[in-house]
């Protein structure tokens, strides 16, 4: 969407704050030995407190509130009671949701406790990535500007990018225009950014692959040869000047 008034920019303020908290308290409730179905019942009573609702649930009948991918499950992943956290996981919590009519999204992949498959690197380019693409942000920019910056970003750091997972835009729905935030250089995509867009940009920097395939549950997604993926993502809108993050202060 496009903030007019005053009023919208409240309303996307107060669903970004909701959260925001939801993926922070998530993060730091997590434990090994505790299921992602556990974790993602706590973020359900977080998100209630807001009033919000989960926006997959809403949106795309997702069978969960919050997505929760573990180890070789980039997004998308289902909250199960048979999915055990253990020590060393590389996990990613994605909290999107509706308050009053706004949605927000965020997500944030890190290591739980000890990083016994040495995937803090990875964690940290995808994060420091997210936040150089945001330092771009502003309005005429090329989208396809931003997503060379991510990928070639990710090649300093010896990593790819999948590509066809990508940030959205956002605000009355979901997913809405522009459709497709890209990971790199699309040279078919001549959008650029504008003023009082509110976007959702998220980084999937991979150990290697480069796509995503759709798993046998209808929704987990994978590459191939079973990369390590980390994603970093802030609902934020477009000004310009330096863009209004409104998904900050969830630990991204
Ligand atoms: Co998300
Ligand atoms: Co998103």
């Amino acid at each position: 969407m496009s903030i007019e008034t005053k009023a919208e920019l409240q309303g996307m303020e107060a669903v970004g704050r909701a959260v925001a908290m939801t993926l922070k308290s998530m993060q730091e409730y997590a434990r090994p030995g505790m299921s992602t179905l556990e974790l993602d019942q706590y973020g359900a009573t977080i998100l209630a407190t807001f009033g919000a609702r989960s926006a997959p649930k809403k949106d795309y009948n997702f069978p969960g509130v919050t997505c929760i991918s573990v180890n070789h499950e980039i997004c998308h992943g289902i909250p199960r009671a048979t999915t055990i956290l253990r020590e060393g996981d590389l996990v990613n919590i994605d909290v999107s949701a509706s308050l009053n009519g706004y949605y927000g999204d965020n997500g944030c992949s890190f290591v739980l406790g000890e990083d016994k498959q040495h995937l803090q690197p990875l964690v940290d380019a995808s994060r420091s990535i997210l936040k150089l693409a945001i330092s771009e942000i502003k309005s005429n920019v090329r989208i396809s500007a931003i997503g060379g910056l991510i990928e070639r970003e990710a090649r300093k750091r010896g990593f790819r990018v999948i590509k066809n997972l990508c940030g959205h835009g956002i605000g009355r729905r979901l997913h809405e225009a522009p459709r497709e935030i890209p990971n790199f250089k699309d040279h078919f995509n001549r959008g650029r950014l504008r003023k009082n867009m509110v976007i959702a940009l998220e980084t999937f920097i991979s150990t290697r692959g480069q796509i995503a395939y759709e798993q046998a549950d209808g929704w987990t997604m994978q590459t191939k040869d079973r990369s390590f993926v980390a994603q970093h993502e802030h609902t934020l809108v477009v000004t310009d000047g330096a863009p209004i993050i409104l998904t900050a202060g969830n630990g991204v």
